[in-house]
């Protein structure tokens, strides 16, 4: 024996392994539910990774220490802590006032035409300092650890001028390393034309191209734009995204919202990690996205959306993973679509409203949110090898988890190990 187990959690009800279904891309059609759930199970880590996984009768004391901590996840599911695949982190104010005019049937695109929506954040986000920036964004990543969080991407994109933007970025670093949830960060300065640039999107995206992009240095992995009537059309979103892939970084795209303007499609050709939101993406064009995508682009899918923007239309989820489309579930956590972090309602409102089975949410919140953010080779499932981040759940049967809506059923998370 070299080293003994730092960490052993033992006879757990259930271990959501999120393991089992082929590798090599993310997971749909019925791969998506294809994936193992061990009876009695435990599993072992040694400092930050995971060591081993199994069945109670395969657990071999002789690795267990006096060094070794124990938990008894008796009664209890035990899964992969949770890939948050999509938020707008770092912003200034809110937009309580916003939610009474929404309230009394202004539209989402009706209060961003009038000055409001994301231009109303922007100017609270100038406006702060960085430091309430940087309270604001621990405030609610330590919300999003507390609902079993462990990854989380952090998109860029109330700023909207190069200075900004860059601060935003600075800003969402200072809080990755102040607290243990691992982020990913992404550049969403094409979010809309900034104020300076109000009925000239395309000059605004040049002065992006040529001023901004260059200089992030890696400080962002992706780049995103907003695809949209209002904020950026199909054609200069594409350009935009060319030229971050040309200039190295990872694409997303914020895609088929509000209206279907092909923009998923035109990303998936250009191999997005993700195209999101997808709502009035057709449930026909979803092979053809999958084709364009060469299976690896994933539909990030955001049910808390439509129902806060009080919308009928929730993306076809269903239709998307009989037809080859891999689907992920986020939050897309901002504060003008979305002031919620609780991703278990997600889960649930995928079930209710997409047509997603439990099984299916699970690994949609979990694997494939890691490929998502190209996180698949380190997070997402329980194996040796992965990150040890782990939730214990307070029931003992996953399918509990979209049953208790709108709870947080997480008792204990565990990052690296810790
Ligand atoms: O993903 N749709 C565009 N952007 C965000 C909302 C941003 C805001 O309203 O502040 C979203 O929904
Ligand atoms: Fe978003």
């Amino acid at each position: 024996m070299t080293q003994p187990y730092t960490l052993v959690l033992r006879d757990c009800a259930q271990v959501l392994t999120l393991a089992g279904a082929p590798t090599d891309r993310p997971l749909t059609g019925p791969a998506l539910a294809d994936w193992r759930i061990i009876e009695q199970g435990f599993v072992a880590c040694q400092g930050d990774t995971i060591a081993a996984v199994g069945p109670m009768s395969e657990l071999d004391e002789s690795w267990l220490g006096p060094e070794t901590r124990v938990i008894d996840a008796r009664g209890r599911v035990v899964m992969p802590g949770l890939v948050e695949c999509h938020t707008h982190l770092v912003f200034g104010g809110n937009r309580a006032d916003e939610f009474q005019r929404k309230l009394q049937g202004e539209s989402y695109l009706d209060i961003l035409a009038s000055g409001g929506g994301i231009l109303s954040t922007v100017r609270k986000t100038r406006a702060a300092t960085d430091d309430e920036l940087l309270a604001g964004a621990l405030h609610h990543l330590e919300g999003f650890r507390r609902y079993g969080v462990t990854t989380l991407e952090a998109k860029t994109g109330y700023g909207l001028d190069a200075a900004t933007e860059l601060r935003l970025l600075r800003v969402a670093h200072a809080a990755g390393r102040q607290q243990p949830v691992q982020l990913v960060h992404t550049f969403l300065g094409a979010h809309v034309p900034g104020p300076e640039y109000k009925g000239r999107p395309a000059e605004y995206l040049a002065m992006l191209s040529e001023q901004v992009l260059p200089a992030l240095q890696g400080q962002a992995e992706f780049v995103d734009i907003f695809c949209e009537e209002g904020a950026f059309s199909v054609d200069d979103s594409r350009r935009y995204l060319q030229r971050a892939r040309d200039l190295g970084f990872k694409l997303k795209i914020h895609a088929e919202q509000l209206h279907d303007l092909g923009g998923c499609r035109m990303a998936a050709e250009l191999g997005a990690a993700s195209v999101d939101h997808c709502d009035y993406l057709p449930a026909a064009d979803a092979a053809a996205v999958a084709a364009a995508g060469q299976g690896r682009t994933v539909a990030v899918l955001l049910p808390l959306v439509p129902l806060y923007l009080r919308q009928d239309k929730y993306a076809p989820g269903r239709q998307f993973i009989d037809a080859g489309l891999p689907v992920a579930l986020s939050t897309d956590f901002n504060p003008g679509s979305c002031p919620s972090k609780n991703l278990w309602l997600a889960v649930s409102l995928a079930c209710l409203k997409m047509g997603l089975t439990p099984h299916e949410a699970l690994a949609a919140v979990t694997l494939n949110a890691a490929w998502a953010l190209d996180r698949q080779q380190q997070v997402g499932s329980l194996e040796p090898g992965k990150r040890a981040d782990l939730l214990v759940l307070g029931l003992p049967d996953y399918r509990e988890i979209p049953y208790w809506l709108g709870e947080n059923p997480v008792q204990q998370v565990i990052i690296g190990g810790q």
